[in-house]
């Protein structure tokens, strides 16, 4: 099977529990990988992670640490590592791509930084020749502001999902309020105003990966546009 689009992002879990739906600031629990980890744009032979390491002191300019990618969710077989340097030119996060893989195999991974592990990622890369069946799952027009991720979370629980597919509007521009009020969910984007600039982006992205079903998920993250 070919290279679907770069729009193709795998399902995979990590076990980072007891989030508050509807708090989207830092979780001291996951310093300093509050936004998570991620993977995507999957080939039968590799397949990219993701996270990002916040500073705590922004004054800390260089930021390194490794990752392990493994057969098991215990992190015990490990058959690839590595290291990784991040600064602010990428908005401290981290994107590796990962090679000499099987195809159509789960994989476990995990970033190291300061001795902390972050939250074990789960992973899956694309069918190989022979396959004659996959499953997606179809996502789209995630606005925070207006409700919950919880398709994030139902995809999250099931076991049969080859990789998810983001159609479009993983995040919104608008405004705070310029699309649909909030006032049930008491979400609000960040930047308030419209999404501009670089740095506008890279606040947008980050307070949606502060959401606890998204985060959980991690099945999608706009590998493209969030490269920090
Ligand atoms: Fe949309």
């Amino acid at each position: 099977m070919k290279k679907i689009t770069l729009f193709l992002f795998l399902a995979f879990m990590s076990f980072a529990l007891g989030f508050s739906q509807s708090n989207l600031t830092l979780d001291p629990c996951l310093k300093p990988f509050y936004h998570g980890v991620a993977s995507g744009d999957p080939l039968q032979d590799r397949v990219i992670i993701w996270t990002r390491v916040t500073p705590e002191d922004i004054s800390n300019v260089n930021i390194s640490g490794t990752w392990k990618l493994a057969t098991d969710n215990q992190m015990s077989n490990v058959i690839t590592s590595g290291s990784f340097a991040t600064d602010t030119s990428k908005d401290f996060t981290v994107k590796i791509d990962v090679t000499g893989l099987q195809a159509q195999t789960y994989y476990y991974y995990q970033f190291y930084s300061d001795g902390i592990g972050s939250p074990i990622g789960r992973t899956k890369t694309a069918p190989g020749d022979t396959t004659t069946n996959a499953r997606f799952g179809v996502v789209s027009c995630a606005n925070l502001e207006a409700g919950f991720f919880n398709v994030y979370k139902a995809m999250n629980q099931r076991n049969d999902v080859d990789a998810v597919l983001c159609l479009g509007d993983y995040i919104y521009e608008y405004e705070t309020g310029g699309y649909e009020p909030n006032t049930a969910t008491q979400r609000f984007w960040q930047p308030a105003t419209e999404t501009i600039t670089l740095a506008d982006y890279r606040a947008r992205y980050s307070v949606y990966h502060l959401d606890p079903d998204l985060r959980r998920n991690q099945s999608i993250i706009s590998l493209d546009s969030y490269l920090g």
